[in-house]
Order: structure tokens, then sequence, then C-alpha cells
């Protein structure tokens, strides 16, 4: 089925989201805006002609030429899903607040529950980010297990070692395999320990987009009576494909796992099509209720019904965002053949078309990707970590400096010793490398792979690096 609502053309339904809301607005009857909220229209056109041209200064995040971070524009539904809302301010922390888009929060988040096939009913909310998404996950595992350790893979957000110091709890590193996945002997002589308290999987490593052995890792955490947190911050999303051929095997088998953790953080503002401020976190037991439990003397009057910021550390939340999401799912559903399944399988199709792509060219790939995130590095004439970590960063450089064919990159720092398994004779003269990496998580990058690694290779010629 066509996409027939493109950013480009959002314009109508914004004009209708004004007149919907106005005529909601109208019911209440008439009233004028106090005078000290006026401003100047001459004065708003200059301002905001100041403020557009201030953000022409964004790298073109929406473009496929845009190959960096985990970054892109909402949906268009989600735009206007989130300022429809929006002009009506509902807050999702108690249920007075907004009731409507606190029933769609939770109408979401069983969704999502259910996306991960988590036993009904499980707990869950969204959150403003994946970092506070987390930081309840980390929060409630401190509860179950307050005189224990939380341990984390080498590769995991950096978030969970800050969150662990926030909360007060110490974290343990386990090494990370070279693909940059946790190693389950590493695991296994930590649980041993019997100090620890719970393990944090990642399901889509910020740098190298991979896939933590879930599957193996969540029975031997239990053999050690050890809580099994998933940060599918990025990765959850794909769990949609878990039967569909173009994921590898091993990682559908992973994703499928989740259903067995205690907690899992997603971000719909990532995979998810939502503009930033819509994280979510979820637990298999409902009971996990019980560590948010406190008293206001200022809400949850209103009705008996479960107000969202009972099970929630944060206070005012985006009434928006739930909206957004709401909507975003009803025209692009949790399905596999259908609305968001799709679009993550041509993120995935790009990702193998550009890792093959770097075949035959200086461009050497750090490997197949468990995911849309491939990394890779210049070697060309390069004998020496030194050497490839300047050779990256010139490139990086360059191809987004280029006035007529910009390409956007992002860097990531390895160590050397994970550069040296995949080239045994180079001099390891430095600690780290800085390789490039792209994150493909714009659909139409499938039909750009190729031409996008050409021209970096053209770049990389023209430079002679
Ligand atoms: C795996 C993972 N966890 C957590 C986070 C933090 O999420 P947020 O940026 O939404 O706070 C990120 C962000 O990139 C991530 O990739």
């Amino acid at each position: 089925m066509a996409l027939t609502v493109a950013a480009q053309s959002l314009g109508g339904w914004l004009k209708e989201a004004d007149r919907c809301v106005s005529i909601w607005e109208s019911r209440w009857g008439p009233y004028e805006l106090h005078p000290s909220l006026y401003v100047d229209h001459e004065a708003l056109s200059a301002s905001y002609e100041a403020y557009v041209n201030r953000l022409t200064e964004n790298y073109p995040f929406f473009h496929p030429r845009y190959a960096g971070q985990m970054l892109k524009p909402p949906h268009p539904v989600a735009i206007l899903g989130y300022l429809t809302a929006m002009r009506i301010n509902p807050n999702n922390h108690a249920l007075d607040g907004g009731p409507p888009t606190a029933a769609m929060e939770k109408e979401v988040v069983t969704e999502l529950v259910r996306m991960f096939e988590f036993p009904e009913p499980a707990l869950g909310h969204l959150t403003s980010s994946g970092t506070i998404a987390n930081l309840e996950g980390l929060f409630v595992s401190r509860e179950q297990h307050p005189d224990k350790r939380i341990a984390v893979s080498r590769e995991a957000h950096y978030t969970h070692a800050r969150m662990g110091y926030v909360l007060g709890v110490p974290v343990e590193t386990i090494p990370a395999d070279p693909h940059g996945r946790m190693d389950l002997n590493a695991l296994e002589d930590v649980l041993r320990s019997k100090e620890i308290g719970t393990v944090v999987l990642t399901a889509g490593t910020t740098g190298l987009g991979m896939v933590d052995p879930i599957a193996d890792a969540i029975p031997l955490c239990r053999q050690y009576g050890v809580r099994v947190h998933v940060d599918a911050a990025y990765g959850g999303f794909f769990r949609l494909l878990c039967n569909h051929e173009i994921l590898d095997p091993m990682v559908s088998r992973n994703l499928n796992a989740i259903k067995d953790a205690d907690s899992v953080v997603l971000d719909p503002h990532k995979h998810g099509l939502q503009p930033y401020g819509c994280g979510c976190i979820l637990y298999r037991n409902p009971e996990m209720a019980r560590h948010y439990l406190h008293d206001s003397p200022y809400t949850y009057f209103t009705s008996e019904d479960l107000h969202l910021g009972e099970i929630s550390l944060e206070c005012s939340r985006a009434g928006a965002a739930a909206g957004a999401l709401w909507l975003t799912l009803q025209l692009l559903p949790l399905a596999a053949d259908e609305g968001l399944g799709p679009v993550l399988s041509a993120c995935l199709e790009a990702a193998h078309r550009w890792n093959a792509a770097l075949e035959d060219t200086p461009l050497q790939s750090w490997g197949k990707p468990d995911l849309d995130i491939v990394c890779y590095y210049p070697e060309a004439k390069s004998h020496s970590a030194s050497e490839i970590d300047r050779a990256s960063q010139a490139l990086f450089e360059h191809s987004m400096a280029s006035s007529t064919n910009p390409i956007f990159l992002s860097i990531l720092r390895v160590r050397s010793t994970d550069l040296r398994i995949r080239i045994p004779e180079v001099e390891v003269d430095q600690e780290h490398v800085r390789i490039l990496r792209s994150v493909l998580m714009r659909p139409e990058q499938a039909g750009f792979a190729e031409s996008l690694v050409n021209c970096l290779v053209g770049f990389m010629q023209s430079h002679d690096h």
C-alpha cells in the first residue's frame, strides 16, 4: 500500500488539527487571550526567520545521505498526533492531567508487552527517554537485590554505569567477544562470585548494533538466581522480524528470548518513528509496582483507576508522546509484514547492502551487522592502528565537508586489540582506534547503499587516504 502522507504534505493535516482543537476549545465558551500574552506580528516574523535560519544548520537527518548517528525525523503521522495533543498539552502523570492520552498510553504499552510476548498482565509505562527507562529498570533491580551488584557488558550504553553510580549500586563490567557481544564464559565467571543481583543485556548495542546472547544468558542467570534486564532501547522493535528470513537466526533467537527477561527497555523515539520524548520500560512481574509506591497530596483523586504517575519515577510527562505513538500504531501497526515490519526490514537490507558493497574496496567491514548499524575502516596503505585511526577521522571529515555530495557518518572508538583480530599484522601503536559507523535507520537507504559506499571510496581516492 502506498504511503500517501509524506512530511511535505502534512500542511493540510496540520490545518485539520488546528480546526479540530479549535472546535473543542469553543465548547467551553468564549474567552480572550490576556493582552500580556500578545506578540507583535512583525517581531514574530523576524524572530521566526532567525529561528528557521538557525535550524538550517542541522545535518539532514531525514536524507539517505545522513548515515551517522541514531537520528531521524518522526513519521508525519507521529508529528500530527504529537502536535494535535500538544495544543491541549495533557500531562500523563495523573489521570486528571489527561484521561484520553493516559488511556492511549496503557493501550500502547499493552501492544508493546504483546510484541515481546511478556505474560499478561505485565507492568509498564512510557518514559521521556531510554536513559530514564533504564534508570527505572535498575532502580527496581536495586530494590529487589539491595546488597548486590549490577553486571553489564563493556559494550553496554554508558548510562548503566552512570545510573549505577546515581543509585549507589556497584557496577561490574563483563568483557565482550571480538564481535561486541557479551562473553558468556566471562559472565559465568562473574556470576560465580554470587555478588551479582542483576545482569543487563543489550539488544542492539549503541556502538556496533550487536545483540547480546540473550537466549543463553538468561538460563545462566536463572541458575544463579539473578535478575535480567534487557536494554532493547535501540533494537527492541526488530523483535517483530523474529520469524523473518532477513534477520540472522541467532539474532532472532536472542530477540525472541527477551520474553523471558524480568524487564526490558525500548525507545519508540528511535525505531518506533516517534519524536524525542518517548522511551518505555516493561516489567514481566506486575508486582514490581510496589517499588513505585508513594503518597501525593496533590494528585490521584479523580479516579480509582491506575494513574500512570503511581508507577513511574517521573512526574510530568507529555501526553502528546503517548498520543503520537498511539496514532502511529493505528496506521503502522506492530507487525512483521505490514506497518513497522517492512520499515525495519528495509533498514536491515540497507545494512546488508552497505556491508556487501564494502567488499573489494579499500574500506573493510568490521563484521557482519546483527541489525542496521555497519562499522568499517579504511585499510589501504595502513599498517598501524594510528594510521587507520587518522584515516577514519580524515574520511569522516572529508565526506561531511563535500560541497556537492556530502555523506554524514559517525565515528566509533574501538580497541586496537580488536582491530588486530581482524588484521593480525597491524602494528598496535595506540590503545584505541577510531573507525567509521553508519546507522542505517532510514528504509530509503536500502536503495542508496552501493552509491553511498562508492562515493566514500571516491572521497578516499581523491584525498589519497
Ligand atoms: C542501547 C541504548 N540504551 C540506552 C540509550 C539511551 O537512550 P536515550 O538517548 O533515549 O536516553 C541509548 C541511546 O542511544 C542506547 O543506544
